[in-house]
């Protein structure tokens, strides 16, 4: 088996193991983007209050505003810290190739994130003895540094997407600075901006006079105004949403563009939430200087974190059926891999044991097969639910479906196993279809292996292509 090495399994039960990682990531997001974009807002706020005078800016700078950011900061690094956890359980070999691609990428960035941690905490503690060219500095230090860090984190991300040139090179800055990765940090660093604009003016609202009692409404609105320069980079983002498109891979377009439903479906709400967002942030906000109550301000971060949200489904969502584009299928498995398997078999190799009880080794083997290609995106009858997808086909459909599993459908990798592992998957579905009976009698299997061979030898090893009939040979 060459160097293909079984990693201990994660079993995450009715939750899908690809939504538990784009569960915990959409709210990652949100806050890192929140926390950078506060850095612009917390800049823009200190320089008001020191060349203007603006008392009531450094009050809000000073109060709870900082509180907030120091809050979603610590629970952005907590958050993130999770999402290690739970993608090295779920892919570890994905980031096994991303650390050794870009080791000294990784710590450059927490390099810039211990700037920003300490600048901010610096701030934080010392912000009302310091004069305020020195709060600036180390604002402009805070921002710059989280800013900084999404620049290298960025280059990552987006490498997985759009390897480009890095594919044939196997240069760092070839991935790093990858076909997708200015459209990607622009609109990420506007989405920020809107972000934290938008969290600041619904936190306007808890302002507090010096007196104690609630701020009049001049003062907010004043707040509000001088905060929706912020909103007018958001104009700008469905520019770059198109550029953006542009620049990931045919195949994942079209998934976004009908191919799939679901993230069509998700590409259409990320697209609609921040267009009205936009809409409202730059002719309401920032050219009509509309005062917000607290109800609207909360519906619009509502309509951020959905857009935040839908985004990050889609952005992940059309890398299938990689991990990494062209290198690594989703299921951790690479395209020589599927080669050797097709031939040499793949699960009957896992060593770790299957938790349910099955009736006999045949379904055990089907269990392990399930477990190593198809659980990263897929439960028995939870999420994306196996049963519910199968539902109605008949034994053969099934097979010949699953043998021909790139072409069923264009997003999921090539069944990688031989006839038998493909035999011992559909009767593993058949038998949770019957209800897991104590006996189960699976059919004449010599004929049977010799029909799936025929469908796997046809189906290839080839991933699916966009377009393309569902024999496509
Ligand atoms: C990269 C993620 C991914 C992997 C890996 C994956 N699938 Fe899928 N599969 C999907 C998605 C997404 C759908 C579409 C679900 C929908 O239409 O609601 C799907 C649909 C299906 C369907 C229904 C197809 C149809 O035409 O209606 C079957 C059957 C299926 N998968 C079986 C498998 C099997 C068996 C494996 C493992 C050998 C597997 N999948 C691996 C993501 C994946």
């Amino acid at each position: 088996m060459g160097d293909f090495a079984f990693y201990p399994i994660q079993d995450y039960g009715p939750l899908m193991k690809g939504l538990a990682i784009g569960g915990l990531g959409i709210f990652h997001v949100f806050l890192a983007q929140f926390a950078i974009g506060a850095g612009f807002v917390l800049c823009l706020l200190q320089w008001r209050a020191w060349k203007r005078g603006d008392e009531l800016a450094r009050r809000f700078l000073d109060g709870f505003f900082t509180v907030l950011v120091l809050v979603s900061f610590v629970l952005g690094a907590v958050t993130g810290v999770a999402m290690w956890f739970t993608s090295i359980q779920v892919s570890p070999r994905t980031i096994g190739m991303m650390i050794d691609e870009f080791h000294w990428v990784w710590a450059t960035e927490w390099l810039f994130f211990g700037v920003e941690v300490a600048a901010g905490y610096a701030f934080y503690r010392y912000r009302n003895r310091l004069t305020d060219s020195t709060r600036m500095l180390l604002l402009v230090a805070y921002s710059v540094a989280g800013w900084m860090s999404l620049f290298w984190i960025n280059g990552i991300l987006s490498w997985q997407l759009t390897p480009g040139e890095w594919l044939l090179s196997g240069g760092v800055w070839d991935g790093f600075f990858n076909p997708s990765f200015w459209p990607s940090l622009l609109y990420r660093t506007f989405a920020a901006a809107t972000i934290a604009a938008l969290v600041a003016i619904l936190v306007v609202h808890v302002l507090r006079n010096p007196d104690g009692g609630p701020a009049t409404r001049e003062d907010k609105t004043r707040l509000i105004r001088s905060l929706s320069i912020l909103f007018l980079p958001t104009a700008a983002m469905p520019l770059l949403g198109l550029w953006y498109l542009a620049t990931i891979p045919e195949d994942s377009r079209s998934w976004l563009l009908g191919g799939s439903p679901a993230m069509s479906m998700f590409l259409a709400g990320a697209v609609a939430t921040s267009t009205a967002l936009g809409v409202y942030a730059v002719v309401g906000l920032f050219a009509r200087k509309l005062y917000v109550n607290v109800g609207t301000a909360a519906l619009l971060v509502g309509l951020a974190f959905v857009a935040t949200g839908a985004g990050e489904f889609v952005r992940e969502g059309s890398r299938k059926p990689y991990t990494v584009r062209e290198v690594l299928f989703s299921n951790s498995l690479t395209r020589e891999d599927v080669d050797r398997m097709r031939r040499e078999g793949s699960a009957h190799r896992d060593p770790y044991p299957i938790r349910e009880e099955v009736p006999d080794s045949q379904l055990e083997l089907g269990a392990r097969v399930m477990r190593l290609q198809c659980s990263v995106c897929h439960t028995m009858d939870g999420a994306n639910g196996m049963l519910h997808l199968v539902g109605p086909w008949q034994t053969d459909q099934m097979r010949m479906n699953i043998a021909k599993l790139q072409h069923t459908k264009p997003f999921m990798p090539p069944f990688a196993g031989n006839a038998e592992e493909l035999e011992a998957l559909v009767q593993y579905l058949s038998w949770h279809r019957a209800g897991r009976p104590a006996e189960w009698r699976a059919e004449d299997l010599a004929d049977v292996l010799v029909r799936n061979q025929i469908w796997l030898d046809e189906a290839g090893t080839a991933p699916g292509r966009a377009h393309q009939k569902a024999d496509g040979r």
